[in-house]
Parts: C-alpha cells; sequence; structure tokens
C-alpha cells in the first residue's frame, strides 16, 4: 500500500532525505514553509513514525559588560603590559591610562610573575605568549556562542571574571528521518493526494468563561421574568450599604474586619436632606442609639448588591415594579474554597400592593427552575431589613448535601417608609459563584479565578 502524503509533509522530507537533522528553523528556510506549517508536518510526521525530534539543551555566552569592554579595547592585563612593554610607567601614570581596570590587571600580572614593582615603577619582567580567556574572549565578540565550539579551560578564565559573560540556556530540537522515513519515495506518482484523517494540531478556539456564562443565563432569566436591569456603583456611602438598610451603626457586618472601607474617604452627599433624617429618626427610634452621620458617610466597597435596590426605590417610590441588579461585592474575609473577597450577586425586587411572601417564594421556585434546580426548601433566617427572612437551600446531589443560596424576605417598614417606599417590596439576593459551582460541579469556588487554562477549554458549556 502506497502511503499518502501532504504536501507540506512531502518537502520536509525531500530536505531531510538530503540534509539528514535539521532545526524547524533550519527547515522553514529551505522548504520556504511557515513556521506553523513546520510545526504541523513535523507533528504528522512524528505521529506516523517518520521523522524524530532531539530536543537538547545548549548554554551559549554572550559578553556582558566587562567582557564587551576587553572585547574592544583588549584585557586588562593585556593593555597593562603593552604599556610598560617598552618603558616602565609610574604607578601613578598606570593607574590614570586604565582606571577601573588597573586593578584587576594589576592583580593578575603579579599573580603569573609577568611584572615587578620597584620605587613606584612598572617593569615588565615576562610577556606572556598566551592570554588565558583571550581566545575565547575573541570568539564569542566574534559570533561563537556555542560552548560546545569554545576551549574550555581558556573559557573557564573568562567564566571568572565578574560581568564578562552571559550565560543564556537555549533549547534546540533537532529533526531527522526514521529509517522508515528515509526510504520513502515522495516523488513517485500517487503521493499527491491529501490524508484527510491525517492529525492536526489541537487548535482553542476562544471562548467566554464559564462564570460569564452563568451570569449570562441569569441575566436572561430575569429578562424573560419582566425583569428591568438597574447599576450602581462598586463604591457606596454606608449609608446605602447599611443604614437606609436598618442595620445599625454598632452590627458586626459593619466591622472592619468584615467590610472593606475606603480609608479617608466620607461621602458628602449620602443622599436627600430628608432621607438622612429619616432614615437617623428610624434608628433612633427602633434601635434606640446615638446615630451618627459621620459613619454613615464613610465610603465602603459594597457588601452586596441591596444597596444599589433600596436606593432605587428610594429615587423612584414606584408602586410596582419588577427589578434586579447584577455584580461584584466585596467582603473581607478570609479566602477558602466557599469564600472570596470579591464575588457576584443577584438580587431582585418586586414592588406591588399585593407581594407576598408566597409570591416569594414562587418567584424562586421558578428562577431556580430555570436554571436547573428542582430540589429547594426554605428556611427561616435573619437579616435586619427583611421581617419575615428566609433562606433558599438547595441540595447538592454530588455532595449529598443541603446548601444556602439566596437570601430573601420583605423588606421591614423601619426600611420602606423612611425612604417614602408604601407598597410592600420582595427582595432576594445572593452569590453567583454558589450556583455556577453547582453547574459546573466544582467543590472549590477559587477554581473560576485561577485561569487553568486545562479545565477553561474542555469545561463542557451546556450542563
Ligand atoms: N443582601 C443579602 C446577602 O447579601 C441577601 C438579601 C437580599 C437578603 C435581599 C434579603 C433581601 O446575603
Amino acid at each position: 500500500m502506497s502511503q499518502v502524503f501532504h504536501e507540506i509533509e512531502k518537502k520536509i522530507i525531500s530536505v531531510l532525505k538530503i540534509e539528514l537533522k535539521l532545526t524547524p528553523e533550519k527547515l522553514e528556510k529551505l522548504t520556504l514553509l511557515s513556521p506553523d506549517q513546520v510545526r504541523r508536518g513535523i507533528e504528522w510526521l512524528k505521529h506516523k513514525e517518520l521523522a524524530i525530534v532531539d530536543a537538547s539543551t545548549n548554554v551559549e555566552y554572550s559578553l556582558g559588560k566587562n567582557g564587551l569592554e576587553s572585547f574592544q579595547r583588549g584585557l586588562p592585563e593585556k593593555r597593562l603590559l603593552d604599556l610598560i612593554k617598552n618603558n616602565p610607567k609610574d604607578i601613578s601614570d598606570l593607574q590614570k591610562e586604565l582606571g577601573s581596570v588597573f586593578g584587576p590587571a594589576m592583580g593578575l600580572a603579579k599573580k603569573n610573575d609577568w611584572i615587578d614593582a620597584k620605587e613606584n615603577k612598572i617593569y615588565l619582567k615576562n610577556y606572556p605568549s598566551n592570554l588565558p580567556g583571550e581566545k575565547s574572549l575573541k570568539q564569542i565578540g566574534e559570533g561563537i556562542t556555542s560552548e560546545t565550539q569554545l576551549d574550555k579551560a581558556d573559557l573557564a578564565s573568562l567564566l571568572k571574571r565578574p560581568n564578562f559573560l552571559v550565560e543564556n540556556i537555549v533549547k534546540t530540537k533537532k529533526i531527522s528521518l526514521t529509517k522508515t522515513g528515509q526510504s520513502l519515495d515522495v516523488t513517485s506518482p500517487g503521493s499527491g493526494a491529501i490524508d484527510v484523517e491525517a492529525k492536526v494540531p489541537d487548535v482553542f478556539v476562544a471562548r467566554t468563561h464559564p462564570l460569564k456564562d452563568t451570569i449570562d443565563e441569569i441575566r436572561e432569566i430575569f429578562v424573560t421574568l419582566g425583569f428591568t436591569e438597574i447599576l450602581g456603583n462598586m463604591t457606596q456611602p454606608s449609608f446605602w450599604n447599611f443604614d437606609a438598610l436598618f442595620t445599625p451603626q454598632d452590627h458586626p457586618a459593619r466591622e472592619l474586619q468584615d467590610t472593606f472601607y475606603l480609608d479617608g474617604i466620607s461621602s458628602k452627599e449620602i443622599g436627600t436632606p430628608e432621607q438622612i433624617r429619616k432614615v437617623s429618626e428610624s434608628h433612633k427610634k427602633n434601635w434606640r442609639y446615638f446615630w451618627d452621620i459621620n459613619e454613615a458617610q464613610r465610603m465602603v466597597l459594597r457588601t452586596h448588591t441591596t444597596c444599589v435596590t433600596i436606593k432605587h426605590l428610594a429615587e423612584n417610590k414606584s408602586d410596582e415594579a419588577r427589578i434586579f441588579s447584577l455584580g461584584r461585592v466585596f467582603r473581607n474575609e478570609k479566602v477558602s474554597y466557599k469564600h472570596l473577597v470579591e464575588f457576584n450577586q443577584i438580587e431582585g425586587v418586586v414592588v406591588g400592593k399585593d407581594a407576598s411572601l408566597r409570591n416569594l417564594m414562587g418567584i424562586q421556585r421558578e428562577f431556580y427552575k430555570r436554571i436547573g434546580i428542582t430540589k429547594i426548601k426554605f428556611w427561616p433566617t435573619f437579616f435586619p431589613y427583611t421581617e419575615p427572612s428566609l433562606q433558599t437551600m438547595v441540595y447538592n446531589e454530588r455532595l449529598g448535601k443541603w446548601i444556602e443560596l439566596f437570601g430573601m424576605g420583605i423588606f421591614r417598614p423601619e426600611v420602606t417608609k423612611p425612604l417614602g417606599i408604601t407598597k410592600p417590596v420582595l427582595a432576594w439576593g445572593g452569590g453567583i459563584e454558589r450556583i455556577a459551582m453547582l453547574k459546573y460541579g466544582l467543590d472549590d469556588v477559587r477554581e473560576f479565578y485561577n485561569n487553568n487554562l486545562n479545565w477553561l477549554r474542555n469545561v463542557t458549556k451546556c450542563q
């Protein structure tokens, strides 16, 4: 059976039959193929056991700062010897002449007994016929740089000198044909067809990040359910992140170890005078403490997206609304398999005169169903801004465990009244990475940010 070869393979084989062993770069020159074609051709031939690739590492030298100077002006000791070759010279003159290389030159010349010193004068004793290192210096300067081409002993003396040589480790590949490869006749008729089954290199097309896909999917679900997306700032005055949400100023969530504060930065305009007055009254009356505006003015990296929805509601006071917000939030927590210092949240509210807890649970069920989660239950919990407050628990089949997902509830009158919101508000929110972990079967949230190319390239997009 005659083998079928690609044009690229034929060119590579023909060249290697004559040249025997070549680097990919040489192959490119001789075949006039592109680097990528040569790379592919080599892969195909290797796969068919017609070619082999020898990889080797080689040390190459180039001249360092002092090496270059010596290459141009001569080795320091040579310069010294030449200066006193005909007449002895004063030390001070030599120092002036040789500058910084005077010391090393004198050291070497004395050690080798080439010079003598008498009354501040330096005399020549013997002029060596060859100076160690001189030959290698010349060769490297002229482009003979590979360790294998240089004289070992001579090179060693150069290597001892500071900043003379720079060592470069160079990896080279050499391609040659196997015995079978050598015996091929690629010029014979019949070898021109294309082997459609030949192996080609893997090509990785650009794809969106799996987390981004989850974000887009969630956004799409809420849009289809009739919700409108709103955006907010990642930095917020504490007022919107905490105070407007009836979170007292001594609440543990507001402490430094839970929240990132923008050091020394306070917001001048946190809200309208009426909003500030009414929110502060709500705190004073219900929590019974001294409410401090300075605390409310401190800027934070938002710890949840609830600040975005509450601000929007306070500014719009709609009697009916379906709104969602999506984005990055920040918490000063220890990073672990389930916690990151920054992550993404999805947050939603429904405002309506008849909105009820039952509706809220129905919306959650619908959302989870659309994302592919059906085994869920609701659990009572606490948030300073909702009453009643619930937590969705979803069942993770793989781990055989119930895990917490969204927090939710109906905004308390202590939150809505001061801001002029008159109709009931159903609100919920939670981490997107948690959902993505379920979708992609990950046990460690850090995986999303590790940039593990293997995972990113191979993760199944439609789970
Ligand atoms: N803000 C809460 C969190 O970050 C979630 C939540 C939103 C709870 C709205 C109740 C109402 O976990």
